[in-house]
């Protein structure tokens, strides 16, 4: 496997001139792999799934269901009714927010645990939820590299703790979290444990079986599957235990005029018709970064991280966050230059047809928590190459000139 049979998979990269795709963690583009199986869902088994009887209903369905036991395959979960389809990250966390109380009791006294490095998917539903029970929202501080010493989370996980909800990666230091010592520091107190795997799953293999987690989210458009497709891993008990997110059509047992029971898990928590072309793309994703290999798509990350870092370590003024290492970041790069705005960086970068994200990342209480307002970040897959991250740099390092310092 090279970078460069990666990149004959997609067609963007085909084209004559590409740009430097350094957004990944934003989103990934998408093999042609993936969108052959979206379209050959719509091309050949296009029938609503779950409802119709003839054949081709039927096909539609078994696609559907299909592709859930993949991605229960590719995410270690016992049982694929623990893979609930959502349209991303965000709905997956709202779902759990808005449900969790229905089989746990959260109440005034309680505490709901989050890091202050949550993008604001894993934020705003916990300040909501402890906003309506009472409970408190506690925050984990982690030092400026991102990282949680066990003192902070014996400080923060106690017995008040009812719920914990932390990103396995952070979407601006790229960081892995302890994830397996904050779930067992959380178990040991009986609390509830949330795992927002956005920046994760398509870097670094992920066992929901062996963390132990009681949820797991994370959106497919950020590992090469379509937009519009996510998923929520949900230990069976609980999801039973839980009302559901969104009544109507699927997802129901038996309705009368005044009252309804519902279906099984995971159908309980999908209304409405599914976006069945949308799994069947996620299944292909899956299918296809198993095959490229996470021994592989590490390596690459790496090799091209470590070698934007050594770069632009260089370049006078410009400040990286996180971790010194480059294998703690998971491709993602984020820093500042000198006098000059994040939004300025971006443009002079896009002017090279460089794509990366500036702003505040959906993280504004990390921003503060580290004094800056916001800051550029640059995200690579595992088909970035070291020629494009060369390309990033003769860019940066023009970026103060041009901007007359
Ligand atoms: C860590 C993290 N959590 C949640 C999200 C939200 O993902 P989505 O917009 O796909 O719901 C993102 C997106 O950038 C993220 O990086």
């Amino acid at each position: 496997m090279t970078v460069h049979t990666i990149r004959r998979d997609f067609e963007l990269f085909r084209s004559e001139d590409p740009p430097v795709y350094f957004d990944n963690s934003a989103t990934t583009q998408k093999p042609d792999y993936v969108i052959r199986a979206a379209e050959d869902f719509y091309k050949s088994s296009n029938a609503n799934p779950l409802r119709g009887l003839y054949d081709l209903a039927m096909d539609a369905t078994d696609r559907y269901e299909d592709a859930r036991k993949t991605v229960a395959s590719f995410i270690g979960a016992g049982d694929p009714s623990e893979v609930i389809f959502v349209r991303n990250t965000t709905e997956s966390l709202n779902l759990v927010s808005e449900c969790i109380a229905s089989a746990v009791e959260i109440k005034e006294g309680d505490n709901i645990v989050v890091t202050v490095s949550e993008h604001h998917s894993n934020l705003l539903p916990w300040q909501r939820l402890s906003r309506r029970t009472g409970a408190s929202l506690v925050f984990i501080e982690p030092d400026m590299t991102g990282l949680i010493s066990d003192g902070e989370l014996e400080k923060k996980i106690t017995e008040k703790t009812r719920l914990v909800s932390v990103a396995h990666v952070s979407n601006v230091w790229g960081r892995e979290n302890p994830v397996k010592k904050i779930i067992s520091a959380a178990k040991s107190v009986g609390a509830v444990t949330v795992i927002d795997g956005a920046q994760a799953v398509a870097h670094t293999e992920v066992d929901v079986s062996m963390l132990d987690c009681d949820f797991y989210a994370f959106s497919g458009h950020k590992m090469l599957a379509p937009m519009g497709i996510g998923v929520l891993y949900g230990r069976k008990d609980l999801l039973e235990k839980m009302d559901p997110y969104m009544l109507g059509g699927e997802m129901i047992e038996y309705v009368t005029r005044e009252d309804a029971t519902y279906a099984e898990i995971p159908h309980k928590f999908e209304a409405g018709t599914v976006n069945a072309g949308g799994a069947a793309g996620l299944a292909a994703a899956c299918r296809y970064i198993s095959k490229t290999g996470f021994n592989y798509i590490r390596d690459q990350e790496n090799r091209v991280t470590e070698f934007l870092m050594k770069e632009m370590r260089r370049i006078p003024g410009v400040e990286i966050y996180g971790s010194k290492e480059p294998s703690e970041h998971h491709g993602i790069i984020s820093f500042n230059i000198k006098d000059c705005h994040p939004h300025d960086v971006a443009s002079i970068l896009n002017e090279d047809h460089i794509c990366v994200r500036a702003g505040h990342h959906c993280a504004q209480p990390l921003m503060q928590y580290m004094g800056i307002g916001s800051c550029v970040r640059a995200s690579v897959y595992a088909y970035n190459t070291l020629n494009e991250a060369q390309r990033f740099i003769n860019c940066v390092s023009r970026v103060r000139k041009v901007l007359g310092y």
